[in-house]
């Protein structure tokens, strides 16, 4: 069926876009254990881009996993599947303009590297918040950590499935260390100078 499908081509390209909104569309991606901060994290990068005028949208476990894929487990070929979807979305998300703020365990070096094959390098940005197991599990927001050592949540990323932490990540936050606003800041020092690199 594939090869029957011809892409139309449509006169309003990428670029087009970006010019309208004054910058450029990328993919930030946040990596990090359950309860290592990556949505509380994304959440003030967002606001923050928001006071800018910068167009954004954020993905994450909510409205992903509740959503477009409520048919996923935490097995592993479904985690793949789950950050291939995202990906996927996320693409669309940057051709549209849009600067993306992905926070997901994304716990496999090659679902991430998947990443960076779908939506091309360029667009892709790892930020890697790193917190430790026992600090996430001291907090346990959620209460997952406890039920997983309880035997009632199995695959939980930490206990009883593998985290791969990235080895090269464009931006790696340290949240024992530095607080909720620096981080922010660190991102959006960061991110400035791609904004303007409209393509
Ligand atoms: S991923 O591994 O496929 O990237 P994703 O980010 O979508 O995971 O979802 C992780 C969130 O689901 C966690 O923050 C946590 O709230 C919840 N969760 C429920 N079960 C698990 C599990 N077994 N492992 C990790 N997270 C889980």
């Amino acid at each position: 069926m594939k090869e029957n499908v011809i892409p139309h081509s449509y006169q309003i390209s990428k670029k087009d876009r970006q010019e309208n909104n004054k910058h450029s569309s990328f993919l930030m991606w946040f990596t990090g254990l359950s309860g290592s901060g990556k949505s509380t994290i994304a959440n003030v990068v967002e606001q923050e881009l928001y006071k800018l005028g910068i167009k954004t949208y954020t993905l994450d476990g909510d409205n992903i996993r509740k959503g477009i894929n409520s048919d996923l487990t935490f097995a592993p070929e479904d985690r793949t599947e789950n950050i291939r979807r995202i990906a996927e979305i996320s693409n669309l998300m940057v051709d549209a303009g849009i600067v993306v703020l992905a926070a997901f365990v994304s716990p496999y070096i090659k679902d991430r590297e998947n990443i960076k094959s779908i939506v091309k390098e360029d667009n892709f940005i790892e930020i890697y918040i790193n917190t430790s197991l026992e600090e996430c599990e001291r907090r346990d927001v959620k209460g997952l950590y406890k039920k997983a050592r309880a035997g009632e949540i199995k695959n939980m990323t930490g206990i009883s499935a593998p985290y791969e932490a990235p080895t090269n990540p464009e931006i790696e936050i340290e949240t024992e260390k530095e607080s909720i606003e620096e981080s922010a800041k660190k991102i959006v020092d960061y991110i400035t100078l791609k904004l303007n690199q409209v393509k």
